[in-house]
């Protein structure tokens, strides 16, 4: 596994779904384009036309790159290749702070690395009927974004322009909650192999999160990956019937990012915050 750490293209998906697959991760199409269209992919190739290993870094300026999508093939795991490609993302990435949500399986390798943990997740996923609620948000407009990138870069800590243009293409739902002085929150919903994946939603108070929600899950298959410092949404899961799946925590390296997790709901994706 001496190959170099090479940048990748579109062209590698294919690949870097086969690699998932090994790692009985999903295909996850429309994550993967997005994350090719937002972040940097790397990887190393296996010597057979096929990948060893993935990592993609989401950079928000110069201020913080969300790492995600850590993957060593089952058959070459436990040789350094995971602390290796993830020295060059951190390497490369060149921000004062990296943010990453870790698997039981990724987190002693990011503490190696001198990553820290700040928060605890837990994924809800099950079914739910559908909206239970109408009336608060709408459907953004183009005249809602500089609104909707404004408290999104106050809440996140960095600014994720990129990411938030990309979100109406992005999301099959994206709706904001207007009030007289502009936006008091947003929330969108996108499509992952077959399930409705609640988020972002970022929301100047719990009540008009919980009304996003309302309005915004879809009836059928969903997920949430609920931050552990937000009990009101674990209860709103709860009486929806959906069930924690798996756990994982949240972690940073470098600077502390000046982020307002009381008001960030719920991450576009864990792969981005
Ligand atoms: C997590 C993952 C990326 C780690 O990849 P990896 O290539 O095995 O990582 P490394 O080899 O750098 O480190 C893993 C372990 O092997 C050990 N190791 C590294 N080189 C070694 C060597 N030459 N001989 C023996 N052990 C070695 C490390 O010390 C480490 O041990 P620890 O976990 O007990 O601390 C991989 O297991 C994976 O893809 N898992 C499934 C997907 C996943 O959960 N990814 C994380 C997403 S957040």
């Amino acid at each position: 596994m001496d190959a170099p750490v090479r940048r990748l293209s579109i062209d590698d998906l294919p690949a870097c779904q086969r690699l998932a697959e090994d790692r009985e991760w999903g295909r996850e199409d429309r994550k993967w384009r997005f994350l090719f269209s937002v972040g940097d992919v790397y990887g190393v190739d296996d010597g057979n036309g096929g990948l060893a290993a993935t990592v993609v870094s989401t950079p928000y300026g110069k201020d913080v790159a969300a790492i995600s999508m850590v993957l060593v093939a089952k058959r070459h795991e436990r040789r350094g290749l995971g602390g290796r490609i993830m020295r060059h993302a951190m390497d490369e990435a060149g921000t004062a702070s990296l943010c990453l949500t870790a698997t039981e399986m990724g987190r002693p390798l990011y503490e190696r690395l001198g990553f820290r943990t700040v928060g605890s997740c837990t994924t809800y996923t099950g079914e739910v009927d559908g909206p239970s609620g109408h009336g608060a948000s709408v459907p953004a407009t183009a005249a809602d974004m500089p609104a909707v990138h404004a408290l999104d870069t106050e809440v996140f800590g960095a600014d994720r322009a990129q990411v938030v243009d990309g979100l109406p293409a992005f999301c099959e739902t994206f709706n904001v909650v207007r009030d007289g002085s502009g936006i008091a929150g947003f929330g969108g919903v996108w499509r992952n192999d077959g399930r409705a994946l609640v988020g972002p939603v970022v929301a100047r108070d719990a009540g008009t999160a919980l009304s996003l929600l309302d309005e915004i899950v879809p009836p059928g298959p969903v997920r949430l990956d609920i931050d552990h410092r937000h009990p009101e949404l674990v209860a709103w899961a709860e009486k929806r019937g959906l069930s924690p799946f798996f756990s994982t925590t949240v972690m940073e390296y470098g600077e502390p990012i000046a982020n307002d997790p009381a008001r960030l709901f719920l991450p576009v994706a864990q792969a981005l915050g």
